[in-house]
């Protein structure tokens, strides 16, 4: 997997000089980009429609998808492995998402009320997770809050625990040591909780502790020093905003025995795992279950739509009212119906082998320019995802991702980017994201722009 470093501290005073050039070129592809942005600042706060949406050197207006491919405002086309933050696993405008929406758009997009498509997708989200019971939101970030207020409503306890440097949606509880700096995590066996964002009061940012990801003694010790206190712990299994970490050989099982033993709860995020590394998430691939699982981004085809499913004992607490798991737009019937194309007709065992396919062409084109070019990186990639790291060593746990040097995965995104490959703009915090309908041919533009990239840095 891990390739030496022949000398990177060449490589580094290269970047900057590349990302120069490579941004005067990103810059004169995209003049009507610049126009709508300029547009943009007179009325949309700082020109865009989610902060994540701005990429230096300027962001990229989009006029529409098709396929594997997205065309920008300026009319360049694009394979795209941005999948709009690993959403587009059917790609864009898949003729099952199109005929389902539109037959839904005909007969009315909302009542308020339930509709036959929800129950469709509930009960291939309880065969494919194993967990009998669902309930819908609209986003990432609805799932992991219904979790956390479920987790505390069931126990009667305020607390919970949150890997340092994992990122679970922007409600107060978890927007807790997330994208922190070095200096202000703490001790790396002891980390502090540190407010991500202003607007979170002190008072929540206390109630939910710090772990590191792949650390279970710190797991153990959290729970000791807190017996009785911990409503639950919310995990993502696998760490999708730091690149990809990898669980630690039984780290997931040892947190489920850590959370039972100490009467808590543990709900898997799976809002980017679900539906992308396995047809049931990373629940299935590592068969560790927890008691809750939170879906979203994939699941509906590019509407919003989340999802959070449970044990019974677990769901029972919505069942009987004590808990109100509410939302005018849950379950609406635009959404549903296109995640039941998603379910049935889109996401099959077919595209999971498609996945395989193209993620091994991936790997192995990557894996011949590092190991040609002697760059000090590797490639960490599980169903329709996967990312280069520019690490020679593996990452276990946030702190590792922070030693990397942010300028590689920036310039390489220039790359891809003026080679037309569209990748997602937050560097080496993300992934590629492939769908059912990209090709060979595209991931080979994709390996290509890689392998120009290397030599450049080596040349
Ligand atoms: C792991 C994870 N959880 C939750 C969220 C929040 O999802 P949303 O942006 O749909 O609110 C995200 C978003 O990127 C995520 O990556």
């Amino acid at each position: 997997m891990a390739m030496a470093a022949r000398d990177t501290d060449r490589d580094l005073a290269r970047l900057d000089e590349l990302i120069a050039m490579q941004e005067r070129i990103f810059i004169s592809r995209q003049p009507r980009s610049a126009e709508l942005h300029a547009r943009a600042l007179r009325s949309l706060a700082g020109g865009v429609t989610s902060t994540w949406q701005i990429s230096r050197p300027q962001p990229i207006w989009i006029s529409h998808g098709a396929g594997s491919h997205v065309f920008d405002a300026d009319g360049n086309e694009y394979v795209d492995l941005h999948g709009g933050y690993g959403v587009m696993a059917v790609g864009h405008a898949h003729p099952a998402i199109v005929r389902a929406v539109s037959q839904r758009v005909a007969r009315g997009t909302h009542f308020a009320q339930p509709t036959e498509d929800a129950v469709v997708v509930a009960e291939e989200l309880a065969r494919r997770w194993g967990l009998p019971l669902w309930r819908f939101a609209n986003s990432g970030t609805e799932a992991t809050m219904d979790a956390v207020h479920l987790m505390r409503a069931i126990t009667g306890r305020s607390k919970i625990v949150k890997v340092e440097g994992s990122y679970h949606g922007h409600h107060d509880s978890v927007q807790v040591s997330v994208y922190e700096p070095l200096l202000d995590l703490g001790p790396a066996d002891r980390p502090l909780s540190v407010p991500s964002s202003s607007g979170i009061p002190r008072a929540i940012t206390d109630l939910t502790l710090i772990v590191p990801f792949n650390d279970l003694d710190s797991v153990e010790r959290v729970f000791a020093e807190n017996e009785g206190e911990i409503a639950g712990m919310i995990l993502e299994p696998v760490m999708m905003n730091a690149g990809i970490i990898l669980p630690d050989r039984g780290f997931l099982e040892g947190v489920r025995a850590i959370t039972r033993r100490g009467g808590a709860l543990l709900a898997y995020d799976e809002v980017k795992t679900g539906l992308t590394v396995s047809p049931g998430g990373a629940t299935e691939l590592f068969g560790v279950t927890p008691d809750i699982v939170c879906l979203a981004k994939a699941m509906g085809g590019g509407l919003s739509c989340g999802a959070i499913g449970g044990t019974r004992d677990v769901m029972e607490h919505i069942v009987r009212g004590d808990y109100d798991q509410v939302g005018t737009f849950n379950g609406n019937p635009l959404a549903v119906a296109a995640a039941r194309a998603v379910l049935t007709e889109v996401l099959t065992d077919e595209a999971y082998r498609r996945f395989d396919g193209l993620r091994a062409q991936m790997v192995e084109g990557c894996g011949k320019t590092i190991a040609n070019q002697g760059l000090a990186a590797h490639t960490v990639a599980l169903g329709a995802k996967g990312c280069i790291t520019f690490s020679p060593t593996r990452t276990r746990n946030y702190r590792d991702f922070l030693t990397i040097d942010d300028r590689f995965s920036q310039c390489h995104w220039l790359f891809q980017m003026n080679g037309g490959v569209f990748l997602p703009p937050w560097g080496k915090a993300e992934q590629w994201m492939l769908s059912v309908q990209h090709s060979p041919e595209d991931v080979q533009r994709f390996l290509d722009n890689f392998a120009t990239f290397a030599s450049a840095l080596r040349s």
